[in-house]
């Protein structure tokens, strides 16, 4: 098994003032945490009718929110000392130095997202988006359409970004606000204090899978996706229902499926994975990551062998690794097009909503693309013949 907190060598002399800060630290936590039960009844229950899910009388731990800050996570030295790491691109460097690190303090939480861990088993859909701090307008727009939270055929889904920081100093701080901002109103950002790069998205994901096992534990089914695919989540939550003899306690893991191929190994790519980072040629069986769908059973497996499984940077073959460790097959949905959509024919206009009537998936969406789509695959006007088949 990995130690958890390897990363977090201590200085034995400042153990002292850090319990001091701790105590210090926890009283506000305690403090900020009463306030929030206030701002519980007043800000996430705009119209009692959409709400059901009752937020107001959950008991939650009095270290309920935010997590007393830790001294972050030390590079390991050590990594530096394998063959050919001064040659490495330096965000592949930086990945090897703190590789071990897993512990990151909550900038922005949400407790209550699901009703309290008791009550998650009412939170059918749960779309677990993953965004950065400057996609303020992706996230806005999901907010109207697909990711908006609501009922469909009586099944609740709920929304959450999960997301580090970007840059640093004055810029760092700025975004933090509009993050703060956002969730102040919206109540739908996890942030932790980490550097959002696309080489930290399998941590954001471990992050995620750590907070659902405390605050989210039983909810039905997951969306996992990126903050730029079009998602038919009414069309999900149909196929969700469909599966029988699965309410969410039975494995589901199903996407665009992705099989024999290993790390790329050209230097020049966005995929780049060294020996250094992993020797193998092969990578496991796995869902492309743009966006998929698991249960709540196998989100919580794949946290559970999470904490035996050494990272590697590309989270969706993480996620693979996981899968395979616990014995579990990921499968391939139809309707999941993170690769795009193929039209056959030409002089077609590519994003007549009849074809994204039947998918429930598909990548690289812009913002006025998705509103738009949105309201017209809606539309109950809308009349599609057998030419729109894919
Ligand atoms: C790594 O190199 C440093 C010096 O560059 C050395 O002190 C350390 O012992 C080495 N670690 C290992 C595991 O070889
Ligand atoms: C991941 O985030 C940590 C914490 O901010 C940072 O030290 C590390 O450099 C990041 N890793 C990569 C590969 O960006
Ligand atoms: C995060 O990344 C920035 C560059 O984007 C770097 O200057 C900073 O040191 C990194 N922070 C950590 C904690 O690694
Ligand atoms: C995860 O591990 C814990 C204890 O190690 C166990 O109780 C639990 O059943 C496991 N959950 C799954 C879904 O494997």
């Amino acid at each position: 098994m990995l130690n958890l907190r390897t990363g977090m060598k201590m200085k034995k002399h400042g153990l002292e003032k850090l319990a001091v800060l701790m105590t210090g630290v926890l009283c506000l936590v305690i403090i900020m945490n009463n306030n929030e039960f206030e701002d519980v009844e007043d800000v996430t229950s705009p119209s009692k009718d959409t709400y059901e899910i009752p937020y107001k009388h959950i008991n939650l731990p009095k270290s309920a929110t935010l997590q007393p800050s830790f001294p972050s996570c030390e590079q390991d030295v050590n990594a530096a000392n394998v063959t050919g790491f001064s040659k490495l691109p330096h965000h592949v460097q930086d990945f090897l130095l703190y590789r071990h690190c897993r512990e990151f303090p909550m900038l922005q939480e949400v407790p209550t997202k699901c009703g309290g861990p008791k009550n998650s088993a009412d939170v059918f859909l749960l779309l677990v988006i993953k965004s950065s701090p400057e996609n303020y307008d992706r996230r806005q727009v999901l907010r109207k359409t697909w990711a908006k939270e609501q009922q469909h055929k009586g099944l609740w889904m709920r929304r959450i970004f999960i997301i580090g920081t970007s840059g640093t100093g004055f810029d760092k701080q700025r975004l933090n606000k509009l993050v703060k901002l956002e969730n102040d109103e919206n109540q739908d950002i996890l942030q932790w204090d980490f550097n959002d790069t696309f080489f930290n998205l399998t941590l954001k994901q471990i992050l995620f899978l750590q907070w659902m096992d405390r605050w989210c534990p039983q909810a039905r089914f997951l969306l996992n996706g990126d903050d730029d695919i079009f998602a038919n989540t009414f069309n999900m939550v149909e196929y969700l229902q469909g599966q029988e003899g699965n309410d969410g306690s039975k494995h589901l893991f199903t996407g665009h499926l992705i099989q024999n191929v290993g790390p790329i190994r050209h230097p020049a790519s966005k995929y780049y994975i060294p020996v250094q980072v992993q020797e193998s040629e092969r990578y496991p069986p796995y869902c492309g990551g743009g966006g998929f769908l698991l249960s709540g059973f196998t989100a919580r497996t794949i946290y559970n062998m999470s904490h035996s499984i050494t990272i590697l940077p590309i989270d969706d073959v993480y996620m693979g690794m996981c899968l395979e460790k616990a014995g579990l097959h990921p499968e391939s949905h139809f309707g999941v097009r993170t690769a795009g959509l193929y039209i056959p024919s030409q002089n077609v206009d590519t994003f007549h909503p009849c074809y994204y009537r039947e998918i429930i998936l598909v990548h690289r969406f812009l913002p006025h693309q998705i509103f738009v789509m949105w309201n017209e695959i809606l539309d109950p006007n809308l009349k599609c013949g057998a030419d729109f088949s894919l």
